[in-house]
């Protein structure tokens, strides 16, 4: 509750006063004479600034001070009704904010907030900026406050004890364009149809047994690379990793490769495109009145004509499949093992087995998320483990020991071998601690206020959990910035979620429920890659040489492809 009060004393000047319910006090109006009066005003402050500013108009003013009725009284009444609702608005704000008891925040800019100190490497930045202000600090991206997380205990009660509060996402006009207005999983709002694309997904897409159903895909794929690589021995390591995940993922989702033939590089330059923008960072989504940017740099158009080109893609494919089904329901053949995501998608539409009816948008979106997710960040974690192995000769030097004890002279490592190889595990862990493909995993939302360490955090808030600041934590981790997988040997830590010192993956209800679909490619590739090649730097290159640079956007893979050299083993 706010008080307005105007006083005016006989002969005198008069005041318009206002008062908070703490005390606090301004004068926004001195003015003419009048005789001694004095009129309150009572307002709720929680109310409808437009039905205040009503029953103040009405007030008549005249009769109570004596002014004299004329227009210019009539204006400075109406100019300090202005300026007294201004008043009111900022006090109440500001008595209200005394009272929370709010994260550490770096200065902000107007209307910008802290959108300038994000720089190209936000995972760094913020990094910087929380050893200043502590692991749970508040920006703001123009008027939208963010919440930064950057220790595992923060994490931990973020995704884990108040992890319904933080299951929501942001929006953001780009995806919106692209993923059939949030009608897929990974940005769809948290409710009831989120939870039944995550069931599809966990359940039917992404299941242990779904992934083992793609064993043979991923043996045949890996099978090629290995025949590639021993063809060109100077090797694009980089290329052939994210052509190799592409392949797997096509294989699995659609059905077959995209990469041959006439529409290959189309497709690829289709894919790499929506990746790309959806990792844009949208000032417009922040700050609405710089939304039209986007339509001066054509990102609006480019982002309706991918999500277009995308669509058209996906008809075509989602139509060869329903032909094929209709085929085989007249007597083809193929069995559990032969089905793709599509084929599984258009099942559950058809005998609608998951109580609801599952759309034509909604199965594109899927697939597209299995794209945008799967890919790109499955050959960054390979990228970066082959950079640092080929940083760290002895590393190498272990794995390639272990791997090749279990392959014992076979030439393939098989997935039955994988769980014997320990130091193979922990290369891969000490990867995703030091490069968590996606740093700062993908932002959630608070749907309602609640306490976190001891601050008041309040719904509608964006939070952002920087992956990449907490893996490199040295109150966590010795020698934080240290290539060691030794770390991980003697260590129960692992990423699926339960380890919040280590959450590339993210955690809790909105945690990544691809874990095992891209660890199960991951691990085979690296383990086969080192069995069979003997691996170096190009000629006169030395480990000093090796340039580390990150790209910038929402998956952090290196700037620069790495190039290698390949020996076939034994020789
Ligand atoms: C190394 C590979 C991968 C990494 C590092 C990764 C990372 C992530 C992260 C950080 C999140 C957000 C988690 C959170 O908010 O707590 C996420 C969500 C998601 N990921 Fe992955 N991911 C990977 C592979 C995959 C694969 C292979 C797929 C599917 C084929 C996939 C599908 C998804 C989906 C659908 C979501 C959204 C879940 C939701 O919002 O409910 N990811 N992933």
């Amino acid at each position: 509750m706010a008080m307005v009060e105007i006083n005016s004393e006989g002969g005198g000047n008069w005041r318009l006063l206002i008062s908070g319910d703490r005390g606090a006090v301004a004068i926004v109006a001195i003015g003419g004479s009048g005789h001694k009066r004095r009129r309150s005003v009572m307002v709720e402050t929680g109310g409808n600034w437009s039905i205040i500013a009503l029953s103040m108009l009405s007030f008549n003013v005249s009769p109570l001070l004596s002014f004299p009725p004329s227009l210019t009284s009539i204006i400075l009444v109406l100019f300090i009704t202005f300026l007294t609702l201004k008043c009111l608005r900022l006090l109440c704000s500001s008595t209200a904010a005394a009272d929370l008891h709010l994260p550490p925040s770096p200065p902000k800019f107007p209307i910008i907030g802290n959108l300038h100190q994000l720089g190209n490497y936000p995972h760094r930045s913020l990094q910087a900026l929380s050893r200043r202000y502590g692991p749970l600090m508040m920006l703001h991206f123009g008027s939208t406050p963010v919440l930064v997380v950057s220790s595992a205990d923060c994490a931990r009660d973020i995704m884990k004890t108040h992890d319904v509060i933080f299951s929501d996402r942001t929006r953001s006009t780009l995806s919106e364009r692209l993923l059939y207005h949030r009608k897929d999983v990974s940005l769809a709002p948290y409710g009831e149809y989120w939870r039944q694309m995550r069931s599809i997904s966990v359940l039917q897409l992404l299941s242990n047994k779904r992934v083992q159903s793609f064993r043979t895909v991923r043996e045949e794929e890996i099978s090629l690379l290995m025949d590639k690589i021993e063809r060109q021995r100077s090797v694009d390591l980089s290329g052939v990793l994210a052509s190799l995940t592409n392949d797997v993922i096509c294989r699995v989702a659609l059905g077959r490769k995209y990469s041959e033939g006439n529409q290959s590089e189309k497709f690829k330059g289709l894919l790499a495109d929506l990746v790309g923008l959806l990792g844009i960072f949208n000032v417009g989504d922040f700050i609405p009145s710089l939304g039209w940017i986007n339509k001066l740099t054509g990102l609006d158009a480019k982002a309706d004509l991918v999500a277009r080109e995308f669509d058209q893609f996906l008809d075509k494919v989602v139509e060869e499949h329903r032909r094929k089904m209709e085929k085989k329901s007249t007597g083809g053949g193929g069995g559990e093992d032969r089905r793709d995501f599509v084929d599984v998608l258009l099942e559950i539409e058809k005998d609608k087995t998951v109580g609801f009816a599952l759309g034509a948008d909604s199965i594109k979106a899927l697939i597209l998320d299995m794209f945008a997710g799967g890919t790109d960040t499955t050959h960054t974690v390979l990228e970066w483990a082959m950079t640092e192995l080929l940083r760290h000769p002895r590393a190498m030097n272990i794995l390639q020991t272990e791997v090749r004890e279990i392959a014992n002279g076979k030439p393939m490592i098989s997935d039955e071998d994988l769980e014997k190889l320990h130091y193979l595990r922990a290369v891969v862990k000490e990867t995703l601690r030091l490069y968590p493909p996606i740093p700062l995993l993908i932002p959630r939302l608070s749907t309602q206020d609640v306490k976190i360490q001891g601050y008041d955090i309040a719904a509608g808030t964006m939070v952002i959990t920087n992956a990449w600041t907490i893996g490199r934590d040295p109150s966590t981790w010795d020698e934080p910035d240290e290539f060691k997988p030794e770390r991980f040997l003697n260590s129960s830590v692992d990423f699926k979620g339960q380890d919040f010192e280590l959450i590339p993956f993210g955690a809790g209800r909105r945690g990544c429920p691809g874990i095992a679909f891209a660890m199960a490619t991951n691990d085979l590739v690296l383990a086969n890659l080192v069995n069979k090649f003997d691996w170096a730097l190009p000629e006169g290159m030395t480990a000093e040489d090796l340039d580390m640079t990150e790209c910038t956007g929402l998956t952090i893979h290196r700037k620069v492809h790495l190039l290698a050299v390949a020996t076939p083993f034994p020789s």
